[in-house]
């Protein structure tokens, strides 16, 4: 499973990079706003470090508009992944720009049934967005169960990025379903490095190792 970090600061990607625990970036365009920057740098900052996919976001919601935006996206740096919306006029998008080599990320995915359509258009990327259905009750890892059956029943080869993780726990399910791509906000990924038994077994080691004689 790929880990790919969600968010567009520029030091928690740098950090996370450093780490080597991190193969990709996904933003949105909330989390662009938070910078206080344009966009294009951003991106350009990212690309810098990250070797890998970077996903950034489509602002227009039709088709023309999509595919301007996507096209220019794809010249800032050829790892940019175009996300769009999962709506009827997305869906063409992505079938388009796929076929220009552009890849794809269809967000926004909150069902199964988009994201057989997603992957009809031959989108890299689906992103089911968990934590926002565990948010309004329904058990978001459910669809990542579902999603992943149907596209082996296929051989569908878009890849199932699990998206608005909230917890440790979120990707360890989606790991233990086999999702190709977990992608984290900064503080999931530093939670899922702690234990305290690592912390307090390190703290006696080290209290143990000044009484050996030197
Ligand atoms: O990048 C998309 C997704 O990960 C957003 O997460 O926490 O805003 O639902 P969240």
């Amino acid at each position: 499973m790929k880990i790919f970090v969600d968010t567009a600061n520029i030091e928690e990607i740098r950090q996370a990079w450093e780490w080597g625990l991190i193969e990709g970036v996904t933003t949105n365009p909330s989390l662009v706003s938070k910078e206080g920057k344009r966009f294009s740098d951003v991106l350009d900052d990212i690309c810098d470090i990250v070797d890998g996919p970077v996903n950034a976001e489509v602002v227009s919601t039709d088709y023309e508009g999509m595919m301007r935006e996507g096209r220019e996206l794809a010249k800032i740096n050829r790892r940019i992944v175009v996300k769009v919306p999962m709506t009827a006029e997305g869906l063409m998008a992505s079938k388009s720009l796929s076929s220009e080599c552009i890849r794809t990320n269809m967000t926004l995915v909150f069902s199964s049934n988009q994201a057989i359509l997603a992957a009809k258009t031959g989108a890299a990327y689906v992103s089911p967005f968990i934590g926002r259905l565990d948010d309004i009750g329904n058990e978001g890892m459910q669809i990542v169960r579902e999603i992943s059956q149907i596209y082996r029943n296929y051989g569908f080869r878009t890849e199932i990025l699990v998206a608005s993780v909230r917890n440790p726990i979120h990707v360890l399910e989606a790991a233990k379903l086999g999702a190709d791509v977990v992608t984290l906000p900064f503080g999931v990924l530093k939670q899922m490095m702690r234990h305290s038994l690592t912390d307090a077994g390190l703290e006696r080691f080290l209290k143990d190792w000044e009484k050996v004689p030197r």
